[in-house]
């Protein structure tokens, strides 16, 4: 952290200058509101040409370094043995201390060979909580989901350091009632997405581990967001300040059984990759990344990719680096904490997060609060968010809705991505929505796909609530964009 002279001028410093810009547009409120209309309500279905700030996700997203696309002009373009995955593999073992990787083109790939390797039907899958495509992958594999989060987590205002920690006695329980032969893995999720980027703390993380070993359980850490995480171990952590990022990470390595991670993420690139000590588990699941993913030594990743790869994996340990997200994340959190606009607290890493069901009350889970206020949003600024509350769940078995825990419309801050004068026009936009929240109604289906339905399904606005919203724009804003 950088002191600045004048407390009242301190705000986070970026350790890292622009040397690339993408031209942006912002539309006139009424074109936002059609281009949002065309697109049934769906952020995921907008086209960026239309987006002034995509905070969409985090995911492929990053902004990539110097060093990262220099590295792309070395890359060795072979099908099989290349030295680009030789240099991969250096990475790895520096970053996590391991010898063993199969690459894949992305986390959900990663996600797809565990559920096949190791979900059989009836078996459970432990998590501290589910992210969209792993529960996809094994729910499809015939295995149920069993979310442990510890009931901090689920507050959506606290100041708990570490919401996405495992209630560690839950965890016993669940592995002495289902028998751990039932249980196909426990997977701590660095970072916990769908509940605001909430970290875990280190001591859980091997706590979890440590009782996966006891019992006989394969732990498997999703590192998608561990740089994230490790940022917050070390800043809310006390025993892991004086440590350095890359012990972290090894020790980490040395107790879970397996790591996976989206390269989208950790490593301000994109791919995926499966990684451990143990050439024996990675040998049980060598044989699915020729079948769905490319040959072992490229996995479905194009060769300057994964020159990109090896070098933010380094980048992954640099606090300079890691730290900007969390920071400008904490800062939007605070801007609109400070507006009084529900937030979920403390900030996490990712994005922040909007506290949907208290911004609109009037909106019940069944119109869809968090996507009803991602629409809005994109109405009132331009900004794509993305929904995770409702409409990010599965319907059960049954047809019946299930609701989300919490209704959530995320920010997400792709690394070294966004200037601070644009994270304070997000939180302007945001305020001004909150203060018209009451205009905001709900939506309703108009095509609904039974998998996944976030990606492509399509809504409607419930009555006119959008006209409604773009005439009072028109009001408080005058000709402004
Ligand atoms: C925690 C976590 N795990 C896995 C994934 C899946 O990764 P990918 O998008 O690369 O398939 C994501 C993506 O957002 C994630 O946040």
């Amino acid at each position: 952290m950088v002191k600045f002279y004048q407390s009242e001028n301190q705000v986070p410093l970026e350790m890292h200058k622009v040397r690339v810009v993408q031209k942006l547009t912002l539309l006139p409120v009424e074109e936002r509101l059609k281009k949002i209309q065309e697109a049934g309500n769906n952020t995921f279905l907008l086209q960026n040409k239309d987006i002034y700030m995509d905070m969409l996700t985090d995911s492929g997203v990053n902004a990539m370094s110097d060093r990262q696309t220099a590295a792309m002009h070395i890359a060795d373009d072979s099908y099989a043995g290349s030295e680009t995955f030789n240099r991969f593999k250096v990475a790895i073992k520096e970053v996590f201390g391991t010898d063993h990787v199969l690459p894949a083109h992305q986390g959900r790939a990663c996600e797809n060979i565990l559920a096949e390797a190791f979900v059989k039907p009836g078996m459970v899958a432990i998590m501290n909580f589910h992210f969209t495509t792993t529960k996809a992958h094994v729910t499809r594999c015939g295995g149920e989901v069993l979310e442990l989060v510890d009931k901090k987590g689920l507050l959506p205002q606290s100041d708990d350091p570490f919401k996405g920690d495992f209630d560690l006695e839950a965890l016993k329980k669940t592995i002495e009632e289902y028998g751990p032969e039932k249980v196909a893995y426990v997977r701590i999720e660095a970072g916990t997405n769908l509940i605001g980027g909430q970290p875990v703390s280190l001591a859980n993380m091997l706590a979890v581990a440590d009782i996966c070993h006891d019992y006989g359980v394969l732990s498997v850490l999703d590192a998608s967001l561990l740089q994230d995480n490790v940022y917050f171990m070390k800043t809310r952590e006390a025993q892991c300040k004086y440590m350095s990022t890359k012990e972290i990470y090894h020790l980490l390595a040395d107790k879970v059984d397996l790591i996976y991670f989206s390269a989208r993420k950790l490593g301000f690139a994109r791919g995926g990759a499966i990684t451990s000590h143990n050439s024996e588990l990675i040998k049980s699941m060598m044989e699915y990344i020729p079948l769905y993913e490319g040959f072992l030594t490229y996995g479905g990743i194009d060769v300057r990719t994964i020159e990109s790869i090896t070098e933010g994996l380094y980048e992954s340990l640099d606090m300079d680096y890691i730290s900007h997200g969390p920071e400008f994340i904490a800062y939007l959190v605070k801007e609109l904490d400070d507006y009084g606009v529900p937030v979920i607290k403390p900030a996490g890493g990712l994005g922040a997060h909007l506290n949907c069901s208290e911004i609109v009350p009037n909106v019940p889970h069944n119109q869809y609060p968090a996507a009803a206020v991602g629409a809005a949003l994109y109405i009132a600024g331009g900004i794509r968010g993305m929904e995770r509350g409702t409409v990010s769940e599965q319907r059960e078995p049954d047809g019946t809705e299930r609701y989300a825990e919490l209704e959530l419309q995320r920010l997400a801050m792709p690394r070294r991505v966004f200037t601070l004068s644009q994270v304070k026009y997000c939180a302007d936009r945001v305020k001004w929505m909150w203060d018209n929240r009451d205009i905001i109604g709900g939506l309703q289906w108009v095509e609904e796909p039974k998998v996944l339905r976030f990606f492509f399904g399509r809504m409607k606005e419930i009555g006119h609530w959008q006209e409604d919203l773009v005439a009072k724009f028109r009001e408080d804003f005058g000709d402004s964009l």
